[in-house]
């Protein structure tokens, strides 16, 4: 059954996508060659406490850190690490969720690290391109894999492959609700959509081939090829006007 929200329960959801929003931004701000992805950590952390929320994924089945921070030919849940250091060049997924009033926002950015390859550019513009094409489709009286067949044509007509391991999901006052939201699969398939459902959709992009391998700390996940993934996530409400973007940055 997929939940449909009330007004005050997309007010919570939007509050706490704020606070995602004010961490994403945050980061983005000091994010540069040297720095640790357990320092990054520490910066959401300071911002999602101080403006009232609670980190959604610490503790979460067990994963054991506050964001996921997944570098280069990492996936997905790459673990901060004060032992991990930025070099000029990477480009780094940032995956935060935020629970506050007992409601969760949940969104994931890919940023450069100083100055970046064209490859590594065009790869992050167009997983973004992907989750955009998605979100467009979140209307009331599409079907779901309307969603996951607009992000998978516009990434394979790149060139590139979008990730099977990891799907989107809905959203609400748990992390993950149903339904499962694909990055990929035939239109016209799956529920019809209604005003009032709440998807957080995260295309996870590859420039190779889809495949992933979990290392040994049974949380990252990196590309089996090495090469690059890029992977951006919005929290989404479905509305009669189309979808709203509770995760949106200005
Ligand atoms: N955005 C990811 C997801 O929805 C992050 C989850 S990390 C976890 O699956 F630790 F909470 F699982
Ligand atoms: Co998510």
């Amino acid at each position: 059954m997929i939940i449909i929200k009330s007004r005050d329960e997309i007010q919570k959801m939007a509050r706490a996508s704020r606070i995602v929003v004010k961490a994403l931004q945050a980061i983005r701000g000091i994010l540069s060659p040297g720095i640790t992805t357990g320092e990054i950590e520490k910066i959401a952390e300071e911002i999602i406490y101080s403006e009232g929320g609670t980190p959604t994924f610490k503790g979460y089945r067990g994963y054991p850190a506050s964001l996921c921070v997944s570098v280069n030919e990492e996936v997905v849940h790459g673990i901060p690490s004060l032992e991990r250091r930025l070099n000029q060049g990477d480009i780094v997924s940032i995956d935060i969720g935020v629970t506050c009033q007992g409601y969760i926002g949940d969104a994931a950015v890919t940023l450069p690290v100083g100055k970046v390859s064209e490859e590594a550019s065009r790869l992050m513009r167009v997983t973004e391109e992907a989750l955009y094409a998605g979100i467009e489709m979140a209307r009331p009286g599409n079907r779901l894999s309307d969603i996951s067949h607009a992000i998978q044509a516009h990434a394979e007509a790149a060139g590139y492959s979008v990730v099977r391991a990891f799907v989107g999901h809905g959203v609400g006052k748990t992390l993950h609700e149903e339904p499962q939201v694909p990055n990929f699969g035939p239109p016209g398939k799956g529920p019809r959509l209604k005003a009032g459902m709440t998807l957080a959709i995260e295309p996870m992009v590859n420039e190779g081939s889809y495949h992933v391998v979990i290392l040994d700390d049974g949380w990252t996940a990196r590309t089996r090829d090495g090469r690059l993934s890029a992977h951006f996530e919005h929290t989404v409400h479905i509305t009669d006007n189309g979808p709203e973007i509770l995760t949106k940055w200005s």
